[in-house]
């Protein structure tokens, strides 16, 4: 295990009812508010009204930035920061997912810093302060409600790109999973494959003797695999729905890569796809990671065959290391395919047109991964084995 320093300062609000103490958890925030979402899920599910009547009761002003989408855009991030800075908003609220608390994250830097606020995501600054950022999740799935990083398109070059600081890490995060029964089944897969991601970029780490965080992740893993294809039989089953949304978080907030390092790279080979391609992450995710996972898993067996064993209950009679690992990912693929993901690039209709394109977008700022060091012919390899 290596030295770590572990932070996580956001407040995890979590169960039925918890969206009426958004107006007191936001008046320790400020009194003059951005009010950000998506596309208008959160007006059929009749939150909007909530989060309006609670802010006008506890007197606090605010301005919308409505219309956030998947793979949220710079555009509208500018927009915000420009509506910050003219208007003096000094803090910002979130309802929805992960795209749209990206995006207050990215308003709530830029909004106290002078530069460009793409700097940040090309690491030419560092964020110094931001606006204090509140949410109210509606999805599982990014894990953005306590995480530090904020992931943003730029229109010009489509280059999907990202920025960590403990600055932008939300104040508190209100998590009623009532509010995810309105999710489409496509939608709650999606969320389901991104959060088993975070789960496996942290797993498959070269550093020893990290048997305390491995079990920790062994049952998020368990909980996510178990529970979706529960949540999908039954979108109303509260308790199986909860278990996902608790599991999303805890997935994505840091604890889980204490004393080890990640990976990072399916990651980062799925943002080049839906940078260009505009599809769900977490469809992304489901194509990228079993093709990773045939690619690198040389690199060291024994956690593969521990993956395959406890994760996927893969006997150790199966026979040899190469046939045990072989089968937890055809197992992995299985549970992808059992919750309607896709699992090749073909299921989404892409071909091999932009595979060096992207792999080269990949790599522009060297070798990407930790578990294994991937180039851009690497990672070219890993596209075409997802062909
Ligand atoms: O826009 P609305 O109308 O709200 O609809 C959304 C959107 O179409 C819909 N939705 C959300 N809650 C709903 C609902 N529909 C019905 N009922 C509800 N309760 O779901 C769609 C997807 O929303 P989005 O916010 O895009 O989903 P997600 O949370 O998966 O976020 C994906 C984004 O997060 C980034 C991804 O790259 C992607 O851009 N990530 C952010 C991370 C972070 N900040 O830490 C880490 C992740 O690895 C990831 O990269
Ligand atoms: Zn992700």
């Amino acid at each position: 295990m290596i030295n770590f320093t572990y932070y996580n300062p956001a407040r995890i609000i979590f169960g039925k009812g918890t969206e009426d103490q958004v107006g007191s958890e936001m008046k320790k925030l400020g009194s003059r508010v951005l009010f950000v979402y998506g596309g208008g899920s959160i007006k059929r599910i009749g939150l909007y009204d909530k989060v309006v009547k609670a802010l006008n009761d506890a007197g606090i002003y605010f301005t919308e930035l409505s219309g956030v989408k998947p793979n949220p855009r710079l555009g509208l991030v500018n927009e915000g920061i420009r509506l910050c800075k003219e208007q003096k908003l000094d803090s910002v609220l979130v309802v929805g997912g992960g795209s749209s608390i990206d995006t207050g994250k990215a308003v709530a830097a830029g909004a106290l810093y002078n530069g460009d606020v793409w700097d940040f995501f090309e690491g030419k600054a560092d964020v110094q302060q931001a606006l204090p950022v509140g949410v109210v999740l509606t999805i599982p799935a990014a894990g953005s409600e306590s995480s530090d990083g904020s992931v943003i398109t730029k229109e010009d070059g489509l280059l999907k790109r990202s920025f960590g600081s403990e600055h932008v890490i939300p104040k508190f995060a209100i998590m009623n999973p009532e509010f995810t029964y309105s999710l489409p089944d496509y939608q709650t897969a999606c969320g389901a494959s991104d959060i088993l991601a975070h789960l496996m970029e942290r797993y498959f780490t070269k550093v020893d003797h990290v048997d305390f965080t491995d079990r920790l992740i062994e049952a998020t893993m368990k909980t996510i695999i178990n529970n979706t294809p529960l949540v999908l039989a039954n979108p109303t089953d509260y308790h199986a729905r909860a278990e996902v949304m608790w599991a999303g978080t805890v997935a994505h907030n840091n604890l889980l890569n204490t004393g080890r390092i990640g990976d990072w790279a399916s990651h980062h080979i799925e943002h080049e796809l839906s940078a260009i391609y505009d599809i769900a992450h977490g469809a992304g995710l489901a194509i990228v990671f079993p093709a990773w996972q045939k690619y690198v898993c040389h690199e060291d067996m024994d956690r593969f065959v521990q993956f395959a064993v406890r994760v996927f209950d893969v006997d150790f009679a199966f026979g040899e290391k190469e046939l045990i690992v072989a089968e937890g990912i055809r197992r992995l693929e299985r549970w992808y395919k059992e919750i309607g993901m896709p699992t090749r690039l073909s299921d989404v209709s892409i071909d091999d047109k932009n595979l060096r394109i992207m792999a080269e977008k990949c790599c522009a700022n060297g070798p990407d991964g930790n578990f294994k060091k991937l180039t851009a012919d690497d990672v070219y390899e890993i596209y075409k084995l997802a062909l």
